[in-house]
């Protein structure tokens, strides 16, 4: 695997694929999204009311529906975030105009009128065919309140809570498998210390469950952000391993929270810290990987990155506290090269989350009242999903540099997959916004025929989809390949994405 410090001094970089036996699959579960009630993501984004004239299916959009099945969504997290921390679940189950109002206080101080709640989102799981993700409150619930929740979705037999949800129209439980155990606990979900959040985990973790975890639950503890070695070292070294199904971690691209930049007119300068705080993902997961292999060295527990994406100032005009940012092939490049990263760590990372899927931050999909675009993120997602659960083939390759005022980052990542069906799939970056860069694959060991390809890129690095002009950005047939004598000789331009399918 290529690492910052080690460059390849060779016009074309030499690839070799390992079709290695013992290679892990790649979990589905990375191509998570997540979906808080912030800004525009839930109301006004993928909930509009079944009154509204956009068309709707229980006044969830239509066309986000199908937009998000292309994707193949694994799972989407919710209802936060911070927000997380701060809800009721009771608040938002009943008949709607029964339910209590509350403001929402992380997010613009906006007033919720919980008409978006339980029912809502797990049945909305349902018609995105995607598994639901439930990020529980410990900041300032209760154990019981989400024990109650639990029970509420997961409970076939009879039970307080499951006869509470049958009374609001719904006899099937929905059998949640994955509960997060609150959402940065060491900021918005309540700043505890390690410790403090280690041992409420453990109580959390026991009422929701039991001690052999029967109750077919995934339980995840609230994660470092970024760089915080120590919060992984004290959550694997204080839980029990039978308590603990996944170890969280937050990682934003952020130029600097201060002075986030332009999400659309980014100078080169932004450019390049946008990249390296992305590749930065790299050193990330294999080191908090490290420490949880000291403690859990066979590898059961998971590492989730239930939040991840690049962050930019709102759009001109917007409300702040609503994260609304437009997506341009910069936003591509970034999520292109972090899959491939979780991809080629995927013995550990087996869950993530982009933050986040409709109208905030790095969305895939933004609307504009019946308007709705589909983001260069989007497409990378849709071009990426035939990694969903094929087995990885790892890579070894030192990548060209990419130079900008005498800091260099690596200009080329990989990834290779296997599917079910025996395609070999490769995904090729080249976040240099100024020069191809040709890369040789030695295919030799994978008994490939032909070879097809797609390409995401554009005319300008700064290029978007508008409401105007939604399909500026759009994969394209690639071609610029050719295979001689068991090599594959590509040519990937400036600032483009490429997925190769070889059968
Ligand atoms: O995704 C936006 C916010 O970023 C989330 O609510 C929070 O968990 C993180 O700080």
């Amino acid at each position: 695997m290529t690492t910052a410090s080690v460059f390849s001094q060779e016009k074309t970089t030499k690839i070799t694929i390992n079709a290695d036996e013992k290679s892990p699959v790649i979990s589905k579960h990375i191509y998570g999204h997540f979906a808080e009630h912030l800004g525009r993501c839930i109301y006004d984004g993928f909930y509009v009311g079944d009154s509204s004239s956009i068309a709707n299916t229980d006044g969830i959009r239509n066309d986000i529906v199908e937009a998000l099945k292309e994707l193949q969504i694994p799972n989407l997290r919710w209802p936060g975030g911070c927000f997380a921390d701060t809800y009721h679940w009771k608040d938002g189950i009943g008949p709607k105009e029964d339910r209590p109002t509350i403001v929402n206080t992380w997010w613009g101080g906006v007033t919720e009128d919980n008409s978006f709640g339980t029912h809502d989102f797990l049945n909305m799981c349902e018609l995105l065919g995607t598994e639901p993700y439930l990020s529980g409150n410990v900041g300032s619930g209760t154990v019981q309140e989400l024990a109650d929740w639990v029970q509420y979705t997961n409970f076939g037999g009879i039970s307080p809570m499951s006869k509470l949800r049958e009374e609001n129209g719904r006899k099937e439980p929905w059998k949640v498998k994955f509960w997060g155990i609150g959402n940065e606990a060491w900021g918005c979900g309540g700043n505890m210390t390690a410790d403090y959040y280690a041992n409420e985990y453990r109580k959390y973790a026991t009422f929701i469950s039991d001690w052999e975890n029967t109750g077919g639950l995934l339980r995840i503890a609230s994660g470092a952000s970024s760089d915080d070695y120590n919060w992984t070292e004290t959550l694997m070294k204080n839980i029990p391993k039978s308590l603990l199904g996944g170890v969280a971690l937050h990682h934003y691209s952020v130029i600097d929270w201060k002075k986030k930049g332009d999400a659309v007119t980014f100078t080169d300068a932004q450019y390049f810290r946008t990249m390296e705080e992305a590749l930065k993902m790299e050193e990330l997961v294999t080191k908090h990987a490290a420490i949880m292999d000291k403690y859990d060295p066979k590898k059961k527990v998971d590492l989730i990155v239930d939040e991840w994406g690049g962050w930019y100032e709102v759009e001109k005009g917007t409300n702040p506290g609503f994260l609304y940012q437009q997506n341009t092939m910069r936003d591509a490049l970034l999520a292109g090269a972090t899959l491939n990263i979780f991809n080629n760590h995927a013995d550990r990372v087996r869950m993530a989350n982009l933050a986040q899927a409709v109208n905030v931050l790095q969305a895939v999909i933004l609307t504009d009242k019946a308007k709705m675009i589909l983001t260069p993120t989007y497409h990378i997602m849709n071009m990426y999903k035939v990694h969903q659960d094929a087995k990885l083939l790892p890579l070894a390759f030192e990548s060209p540099k990419y130079t900008f005022e005498g800091k260099s980052l690596p200009a080329v990542s990989v990834s290779a997959s296997k599917d079910k069906k025996g395609s070999i799939h490769v995904s090729l970056v080249n976040i240099d916004p100024t020069k191809d860069n040709e890369v040789e694959i030695d295919i030799t060991k994978l008994g490939i025929k032909n070879v097809s390809g797609t390409i995401l890129t554009s005319k300008n690095l700064r290029d978007y989809n508008s409401f105007d002009e939604p399909n500026k950005i759009e994969p394209q047939i690639f071609k610029k390949f050719k295979v001689k004598k068991g090599l594959l000789k590509v040519t990937i331009p400036a600032f483009s994405v490429i997925v190769l399918e070889g059968k």
